[in-house]
């Protein structure tokens, strides 16, 4: 047994690095309301962060769940906070952060949100409602890794392009340990499948690019990655 593997007692079993760590974990879209019928959002359905979740309660971690409006039941011992929009997703995540030990940040977040949004549905004769004004939400893990501290940071990169050179602009911006980089934008893999094609990017310009596999198996693997990174 390598120095510093811990048992636990009378298991046979390798402890886990990750048990007892507080990871956050951030899933799903966020929607960007116009109005109270209508909004912005995008189409990932939180089971990449919802497989995560599961991966690190397993390894015995303690795990809290920020999650946008998805259509899925959390595993049970986690504690959710449900949110719809960007800023409330900031407010929590910002609430939670001071406190956790790894932060991984799988949502989708919406970078803009109306500038304005109405109170009452906006007519489709109202002067101006063909015209829609954004402003920049803010980029939550960027401004959280600015606390980093000790913190491990796990972030993803959806991409339709150059993935690798984007997700590594992201990788060093926002301060990661680890980046999930995948292409989005194709049927079967991504937002909204079962299976995600991804490759995992450290900041030493390592990089493995693993096959389609189902999204539990991916979770599986990075939390391996996690554990590696924790020791
Ligand atoms: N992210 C975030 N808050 C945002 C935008 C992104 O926390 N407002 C996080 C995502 O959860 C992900 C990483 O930042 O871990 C990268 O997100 P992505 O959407 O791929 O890229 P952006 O940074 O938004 O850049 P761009 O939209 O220009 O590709």
């Amino acid at each position: 047994m390598a120095t510093g593997d811990k048992k636990s007692p009378g298991s046979g079993k390798k402890e886990s690095p990750l048990k007892g760590k507080k990871v956050l974990i951030t899933a799903g879209p966020t929607r960007e309301h116009l109005d109270p019928v209508r909004f912005i959002s995008n189409p990932s359905s939180g089971k990449m962060g919802y497989a995560l979740a599961r991966a690190c309660l397993s390894r015995g971690a303690r795990v809290t769940l920020i999650s946008g409006p998805v259509a899925l039941t959390p595993p049970p011992g986690l504690r959710t906070v449900r949110v719809e929009s960007a800023l409330q997703m900031f407010k929590a995540a910002r609430a939670a952060f001071s406190g956790c030990d790894v932060f991984i940040a799988s949502a989708a977040v919406s970078d803009y949100r109306p500038a304005r949004a109405s109170k009452s549905k906006i007519k489709k004769d109202s002067p101006g409602g063909r015209f829609l004004r954004l402003t920049l939400n803010p980029d939550i893990l960027q401004k959280l890794s600015r606390a980093k501290g000790g913190r491990l940071l796990v972030g993803f990169a959806a991409e339709t392009g150059s993935v690798l050179e984007n997700a590594r602009g992201k990788l060093r911006n926002k301060k990661l340990d680890l980046m999930v980089a995948n292409r989005v934008g194709r049927k079967g893999t991504g937002f909204g499948s079962d299976f995600n094609q991804v490759t995992l990017l450290w900041p030493s310009g390592k990089a493995e690019t693993l096959k389609r596999m189902a999204k539990e198996r991916v979770a599986g693997r990075v939390a391996d990655e996690i554990e590696k990174l924790l020791k």
